[in-house]
Order: C-alpha cells, then structure tokens, then sequence
C-alpha cells in the first residue's frame, strides 16, 4: 500500500526566512510560495532530487499548524507525506485497521493537484501522516 516518500513537511513562523535558508545558505531549488487557504498554510517546496521539503507557514484565521507553532516556536517538523496508489481504499484498509484519519474523512485536494488525507500521529508512532493519491 505505502508508496514513495512525496515529501517532509516543516511548519515555520517566516516562510520568506525559512525559503531563504534553503535556497541562499543550503544552495536549494525553492519554489515560489503557494497559498492554500482550504488548508490554512502558504507552502514553498524544495526540490531534494529524490524528494522535496515542504515548507509551511499558517494562513488565516484558525490555521490547522498555529498550534503547533505555539508548541515549537521557532517551527520543526510537522508531517511525512507518502504515496499510495489508491487514496480510498487506503483509508478504508486504514481505517478497518482501526487508524484514525483527521477532518471529515474524506480526501481534499493538497498542495500538488492531488487528494491528500492525514492520519491521527497516536496511531503512526508519534508522527502526523499525510497521504497523498500518487
Ligand atoms: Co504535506
């Protein structure tokens, strides 16, 4: 079922200092900033070669990532998002499993075009699991 890493996920309070970490002192290719206000963050990607960072800063009121941020001030990692062929049967399989999967349940169209979901981090040892429909 589980496909390819797709990216890690970083909540950062700055997404213009953070871009201009990877992009000036790592030497990265860091993509434009995207606003996905039906997530509540602004992403920038960074292109790894074999996968990508996704740097995430909240947007708007309510934001699914101010907590956290509140938690780790100065940002950390947020997320891992793997692939999956088929993003309906996962969660069925998942959820039968007994794993819980945040929001109303049903996939919402992510960053990348694509339908994404994310899992309850008590049930993936400590960490929030995106999943997105490769
Ligand atoms: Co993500």
């Amino acid at each position: 079922m589980l496909g390819r890493l797709n990216h890690v996920a970083i909540a950062v309070p700055d997404l213009a200092a953070a871009s201009a970490i990877y992009r000036d002192t790592l030497g990265a290719k860091v993509s434009a900033p995207q606003a996905l206000p039906e997530h509540g963050v602004t992403v920038v990607f960074v292109d790894t070669g074999n996968s990508k960072i996704e740097l995430l800063e909240p947007l708007g009121e309510g934001s699914p990532i101010a907590s956290f941020l509140e938690k780790n001030p100065s940002g950390g990692m947020h997320h891992l998002c793997y692939e999956v062929d088929d993003i309906v049967s996962a969660r069925d399989r998942l959820k039968a499993s007994g794993a819980r999967v945040l929001g109303d349940g049903n996939p919402k169209i992510g960053a990348h075009g694509k339908p994404v979901l994310f899992l309850h981090p008590k049930d993936f040892a400590g960490t929030l699991v995106e999943l997105e429909q490769a």
